[in-house]
Order: structure tokens, then sequence, then C-alpha cells
């Protein structure tokens, strides 16, 4: 197993990207923190994962509340003493033309996307340091190297996060942490069926022509990315056994963007 011994946490782990990595620690033998605004959730993921013999815990968390992250990413370190990996995860989608924009609208997707990161790496960073390292990842997205219509603000944000991984790269090195940024393509979760009709309309397109002309239309196979490529990218980066890809972004989109 790859993560034996491990201590991992997940935010928005309750479903889709971040329920699938974090079954696949599990399998590979962390001890998983499963981080989610919805409880329900969170705890059907861990229900998921204790059925197949795995040990995990559930932390009902905003990330974009201050004082519920750092609680819970102490409630980790005070159940199984100490914190490994973490990977910012928690994300919302919006879609709208800039000039139509709600200012509440940019703020809200900012703030999971981008204050979510800051506030776990902050929280993380300090057990990590004083202990011995860690890795943090960020699920950033395509959109972390290049835009698209209707989405701005989740562009923005995923493009600060991908300065933010640089910046706990650099600063975590002298205290033996790693930090990568996973920057999938589109994957059939919740958060994209929302946006296909969303799109659509938008486009004034059907949603088929929103999966084959918006979405799939610069791969190479014509397939979506699926939950499984991106867990195993994120297996791979946590069990890394050196700090050589520190600060780099992994792309999985087959071959939607290329770098
Ligand atoms: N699905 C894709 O195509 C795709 C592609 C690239 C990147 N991503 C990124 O992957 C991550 C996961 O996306 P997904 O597709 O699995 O979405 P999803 O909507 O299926 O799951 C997101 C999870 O985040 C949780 N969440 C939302 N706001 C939260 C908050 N404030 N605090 C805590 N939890 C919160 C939700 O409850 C949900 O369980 C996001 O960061 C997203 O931007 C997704």
């Amino acid at each position: 197993m790859r993560l034996e011994n491990r201590i991992a946490l997940i935010t928005g782990a309750g479903r889709g990207i971040g329920r699938a990595i974090a079954e696949a620690f599990a399998r590979e033998g962390a001890r998983v923190a499963v981080a989610d605004l919805s409880a329900d959730s969170a705890g059907e993921t861990v229900a998921a994962i204790e059925a197949a013999g795995g040990t995990a815990m559930a932390l009902t968390m905003d990330v974009t509340d201050e004082q519920a992250v750092e609680a819970g990413v102490q409630r980790v370190v005070d159940t199984w003493g100490r914190l490994d990996i973490a990977l910012a995860n928690a994300g919302i989608q919006h879609i709208d033309p800039v000039d139509k924009l709600d200012f509440a609208d940019w703020r809200k997707v900012i703030a999971v996307h981008l204050d979510g990161a800051f506030l776990l790496t902050r929280a993380a960073l300090r057990h990590m340091y004083a202990g011995s390292g860690g890795t943090m990842l960020y699920m950033g997205s395509v959109h972390s190297l290049e835009a698209s219509p209707l989405k701005a603000p989740y562009v923005a944000a995923k493009h600060g996060m991908l300065g933010l991984c640089r910046a706990v790269a650099k600063e975590g090195a002298e205290h033996g942490v790693r930090s990568h940024i996973i920057c999938p393509g589109f994957v059939r979760t919740p958060l994209v069926e929302k946006q296909i009709p969303e799109q659509a309309k938008e486009l004034g397109i059907s949603e088929q022509e929103v999966i084959s002309k918006v979405m799939l239309k610069n791969t190479v196979d014509g397939q979506f990315t699926t939950l499984e490529d991106v867990a195993e990218v994120a297996v791979h980066l946590a069990a890394f056994p050196s700090a050589a890809l520190t600060g780099q972004s992994i792309v999985v989109s087959h071959g939607w963007h290329m770098q």
C-alpha cells in the first residue's frame, strides 16, 4: 500500500472528486478525515471507506469559515496525532458573463476556492512545520492554466490556487513540506452535470453540443476525465518519494491542455 499509516484531510470529500480521492487514499492505507459542508455526505463517504475496511472520520466544515477549518484540522491532530497530507478540494461553479456577474457570486466562488485553500493551508502548515513536514495538495483545474468564457470567478480562483501552491512549495521546502496542484479537465460530477444545461441556455446550443463542442472539443479522444484518473494522480503525488515534483501543476485532461 502506497500511503500506509499516513494521515490525510480532504475538503469537499462528501461526493465527486474529493470522495473518489478519499476512498483511494484509504485503500492505500491512509486514515482519512472527510470534510464537507454537508454532514450527511461526509458521513456517506466515511461509511463507504469503513465498509471497505478503511479508517475515516467525518468533519462538518465550511472551508470559508476560519474557526471551522482551524477546529477541523485540530480535531484530526488530536485524534490521530498529526497531519501528513491536506487536500484543498472543495469547490463550486458559477456560470455568467463578466458584465452580468453579481459581486456576491464573484465573492462566493473566490471564497470557497481561494479563501478555503488558504485557510486549510495555514492550519495544516502549522502542524506540518511543527512535526516532520507533509504534503499540501490543491484541486486546481485546466482553468488554473487557461480560461473559458462564462466562468470568470472560477478561472480567477483556480489561477490563484496555482499561485498559492507555488508559494507554499517555496516556503514549505525548509520545513519538509511539498506542494502540488492537480489540474483536471471535465469530470462528470454533480458540479459539471449542473453546468451543462446552464451553458446550453447561455450559449444557445443543445446540451449534447455543450459536451461535444465546449467541454470535450479539445481532448484527443473525446473522453471525459474520470474520477479514477484524478484519484490515481492524487495517490501518486501524495506517495511520491521526494520533493522533485514540488510546486508543479499536473494536468489530467485527456490532452485538452498540454504544458
Ligand atoms: N468536475 C470537474 O470537471 C472538475 C474539473 C476540474 C476541477 N474540479 C474541481 O474539483 C473539485 C471538486 O469538484 P467536483 O466536481 O467533485 O464537485 P462536486 O460538486 O461533486 O463536489 C464538491 C463538494 O464540495 C463541497 N463543498 C462546496 N462548498 C463547500 C464549502 N464551502 N465547504 C466545504 N465543502 C464544500 C460540496 O458539498 C461537495 O461535496 C472542485 O474544486 C472543482 O473545482 C472539478
